[in-house]
């Protein structure tokens, strides 16, 4: 690595993730993790990241994985870390079997507790900043019941870290409306004609960076960049 800042970002095999590194690329140099083998994906990556096999549905496994490869890379640094993987399914609550509800808690808040805590030397000694990617989602919607359980949860987690680490590592939680990724098919979200308004990954990855330079502990991303400056005439 070089002296170039340090951001880790996880769920970065597609989606949001994937563009928010192929942004970030030009400025920092990446940690990048999925639950992938580095040989299904790392045609995708941008060159030069470092990528960590690590699947959150086993929280304990995962964050021992990254927390090695980072020190197996000589890295003691971290100016950001983004919480972005995530999972879930779309189902009414009595769909939802027990399995489905472990791997949801588990990837989207289990595992950001634990990777935080296992991060914190790192972002202490650059005075970094954790970003969590939430959702619109947290405040409950239908059909997502653990999905946006889970979400609810990492709003509780940023915003008691952001109390107990002021003045040493910052925290922020970032909610995405809904954004054009693979994530919906995965879910079992039947999709429909309201997707040709959802954000493109690359729009929300822009938003997400910007929101990501300003120091407020939660922000909701809702409305494109051009609607937004339409409506109130401001540019950032
Ligand atoms: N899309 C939306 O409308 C929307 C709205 C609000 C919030 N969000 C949030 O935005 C974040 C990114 O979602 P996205 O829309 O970009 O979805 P996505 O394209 O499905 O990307 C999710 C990422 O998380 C990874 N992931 C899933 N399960 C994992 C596991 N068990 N272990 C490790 N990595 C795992 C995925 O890996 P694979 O590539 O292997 O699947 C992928 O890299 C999520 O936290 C999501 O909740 C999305």
């Amino acid at each position: 690595m070089n002296d170039r800042p340090t951001a880790l970002i996880t769920g970065a095999t597609s989606g949001i993730g994937l563009a928010l590194a192929r942004i970030l690329s030009i400025e920092y140099s990446l940690v990048l993790t999925g639950r992938r083998e580095a040989s299904e994906c790392a045609d995708e990556l941008p060159p030069g990241a470092q990528y960590v096999k690590a699947d959150f549905s086993d929280p304990q496994a995962a964050v021992a994985e990254i927390e090695a490869a980072m020190r197996t890379a000589g890295l003691s640094r971290l100016d950001r870390l983004i919480i972005n993987a995530g999972t879930g399914y779309y189902a009414p609550v009595d769909r939802e079997d027990s399995a489905m509800i472990r791997e949801t808690l588990d990837v989207n808040l289990a595992a950001p507790v634990l990777l935080t805590r296992h991060m914190v030397p790192f972002l202490e000694a650059a005075g970094g900043k954790v970003v969590f990617i939430g959702t619109v989602a947290h405040r409950g919607s239908p059909n997502m019941p653990a999905y946006s359980a889970s979400k609810a949860g990492l709003a509780g987690l940023a915003r008691s870290l952001r109390s107990e680490w002021e003045g040493r590592i910052g925290v922020q939680i970032i909610h995405p409306g809904p954004t054009r990724t693979a994530m919906h098919k995965k879910a079992g979200y039947p999709g429909g004609s309201l997707e040709r308004f959802f954000f493109s990954a690359d729009g929300m990855a822009e938003e997400i960076i910007r929101l990501m330079e300003r120091d407020r502990l939660q922000a909701t991303v809702m409305l494109r960049a051009g609607f937004r400056r339409l409506l109130t005439g401001k540019w950032s």
